[in-house]
């Protein structure tokens, strides 16, 4: 693992987390065993997974000016993540999350931005500055696309990598994924953006095709359990570890932190074998995140894999 400067630009969340024997179905009511209430969002996910790993971490957000947007603060700072671009709106509720948590640790997640939605391109004209400085710049799906797009697009200008966690699933305009160096979906993101079904390795492959015709120049398709897939002046799958998870949320969040850490030191390959190995430990403890691996531990975690 390299030493790093990223930015990351997103969402910050509240979770609020039932814990249940599985994730409720349509007209299902179902008695669950635990309540917890998290920080998370993609974006603040990101950050903390970052800053845990050892990079210098930047996070640009919108939270609101209450009780949610303060424990978010504090957690994003405890973990080292430099706030000072984390804006506190004066209306808008801090996001949530409400989430599902099964016993087998798949999950399923609504999300109400809020005041995410008021990340605005302005906001990314104010850090412009930052963007020289950094290695990587992360983004995610959960602010608005225009917010996205004048990040990339600065990204462009100053020659900075930039990496689009493709989530939550919807459809994403061209001009987006053109503009992202590396676009990151799940196997649900990778469906909503190209109309594929990913149940397979070989359908990731095709996905990842599509994405390429869209314009991406590189694409490394998150596949849990299966490991992922990269696309770009090759194609390959890297398998999974193995390991018991016992709660899944923003594994994938914890993946492309580790990805946007070692993109530029690492060898694609090995970037997604170390992404592989975050995302799984990130698995093994429960909520987003408290979840998120310290570099010590993803050391040891690789260090014995080899064993
Ligand atoms: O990726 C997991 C995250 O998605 C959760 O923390 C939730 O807040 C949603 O943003």
């Amino acid at each position: 693992m390299t030493a790093s400067r990223i930015l990351v630009i997103g969402s910050a969340n509240i979770d609020l987390v039932a814990h249940a024997p599985h994730c409720v179905r349509p007209g299902e009511s179902l008695i669950g065993r635990a309540f917890e209430t998290v920080c998370g969002g993609k974006g603040a996910n990101q950050a903390v997974a970052a800053a845990r790993l050892g990079a210098s971490t930047y996070f640009a957000g919108c939270v609101g000016n209450d009780a949610f947007g303060e424990m978010q603060r504090r957690s994003l700072a405890e973990a080292g993540v430099d706030v000072s671009h984390l804006k506190s709106h004066p209306n808008k509720p801090t996001g949530t999350a409400l989430i599902c948590v099964a016993d087998d640790g798949q999950n399923s997640i609504v999300v109400v931005p809020s005041a995410n939605l008021e990340l605005r391109p302005a906001d990314i004209d104010a850090v412009g500055a930052l963007f020289a400085e950094m290695d990587a710049v992360l983004l995610q799906l959960e602010i608005p696309l225009d917010t996205v797009q004048a990040a990339l697009d600065m990204a462009r200008r100053y020659g900075v990598v930039s990496i689009l966690d493709a989530g939550p699933a919807q459809a994403v305009p061209e001009a987006i994924v053109r503009a992202a160096d590396v676009v990151s979906p799940n196997e649900t993101e990778a469906e909503a953006m190209t109309g594929i079904t990913v149940d397979s390795i070989e359908h990731a492959r095709e996905a990842a095709e599509a994405l390429s015709d869209l314009g991406a120049r590189e694409v490394v398709i998150k596949l849990g359990a299966q490991g992922a897939l990269y696309h770009g002046h090759e194609t390959f799958h890297v398998p999974a570890f193995r390991v018991s998870p016992v709660d899944t949320t923003a594994a994938g969040d914890a993946f492309t932190a580790a990805l946007a850490l070692n993109w530029r030191s690492l060898p694609r390959r090995e970037a997604l074998r170390v992404a592989n190995a975050v995302g799984a430990l990130a698995t093994t403890a429960a909520g987003a995140q408290p979840s998120m691996p310290t570099r010590d531990a993803v050391e040891r975690f690789l260090m014995d894999a080899q064993q």
